[in-house]
């Protein structure tokens, strides 16, 4: 697996969301991501992003990841409204994580930065998380995220970005690069309609001499072809997309004309 820098932290360029995934009661489904994680290790996405507000998936991922939890980085948020509801929040995050260290502490769509922001720094000073961030999804949020970064005091953002979603290259890329800002990349497959909503079969003959065999792992390519994305967090509930969309972190950036390529076979074979 390629890495990359996060700011300051060596990540690898593909790692794992857990958003729908890990939302699962214990019995029902650990067996499943027990072996989603072992497929995590196998291919080097060793970074995993969560947050309270996906319910279950916090306590999932520590139970699934017994014994193992020192292999991964980890990446969490808080999502509350309040001081005392957000510290309570953030350290049931770390109980159910099963760690004393989070790599990535981001604030969850912003909510109540302000509040978060200067425990989230204390956290910091106290060696308890590396990286502090704030996520938001869709273009709306990227006024008040790009505020936020000026301020100098968050060190990563987590968008959407993919090949029908590019309105994080007009200004939200642009201002990360120029901060030094680390890029978190959520829903590369547009939460799979991009890899799932397909009219015609793409044709993948001019990338196989590249080492792309599926159109997600195109998808996946074309948007670490951007070197100011740090990292994506594509997610699958089916252990064996983990393996095959990590091939994806294994390649060497993508030439400008497979990545036109790819956004042209895009337009041609996705339902829009
Ligand atoms: N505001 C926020 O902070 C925020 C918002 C949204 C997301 N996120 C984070 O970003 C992560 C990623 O977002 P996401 O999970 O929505 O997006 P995604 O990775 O773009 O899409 C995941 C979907 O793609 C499908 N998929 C994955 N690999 C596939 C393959 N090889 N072939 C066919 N289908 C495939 C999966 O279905 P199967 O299970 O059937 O494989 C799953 O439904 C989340 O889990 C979460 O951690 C954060």
């Amino acid at each position: 697996m390629n890495t990359r820098m996060l700011v300051d932290l060596e990540v690898p360029v593909i790692g794992m969301g857990s958003a729908n995934t890990f939302n699962v009661e214990a019995e029902e489904g650990l067996d499943v991501r027990r072996r989603i994680i072992d497929s995590c290790i196998t291919s080097g996405s060793t970074f995993i992003d969560t947050s309270p507000m996906y319910e279950r998936a916090e306590k999932a991922l520590g139970m699934s990841m017994e014994g193992k939890a020192d292999q991964f980085q980890f990446a969490t948020k808080v999502w509350a409204v309040g001081k005392e509801t957000g510290r309570r929040q953030i350290a049931r995050s770390f109980e159910l994580l099963k760690t004393d260290h989070v790599h990535v502490f981001q604030i969850h769509n912003m909510v109540d930065w302000r509040t978060h922001l200067p425990y989230l720094e204390e956290l910091r000073e106290g060696g308890k998380i590396d990286l502090i961030g704030i996520s938001y999804t869709f273009p709306p949020g990227f006024p008040e995220m790009m505020e936020i970064m000026k301020t100098r005091r968050i060190h990563t953002i987590q968008i959407s970005y993919n090949i029908l979603e590019r309105e994080a290259e007009e200004e939200m890329l642009p201002l990360a690069e120029e901060l030094g800002i680390g890029v978190i990349v959520m829903r590369p497959l547009a939460s799979g309609a991009l890899a799932k909503d397909v009219a015609h079969q793409p044709d993948l003959t001019p990338l196989a001499e590249f080492g792309i065999t599926t159109w997600p792992q195109a998808l996946l390519a074309w948007v670490l072809a951007d070197p100011r994305v740090s990292i994506l967090i594509p997610s699958s509930t089916r252990p064996e997309r983990i393996l095959q969309n990590a091939v994806a972190g294994t390649l060497p950036t993508l030439p400008n004309e497979l990545r036109e390529y790819i956004s042209k076979e895009a337009q041609r074979c996705l339902n829009s």
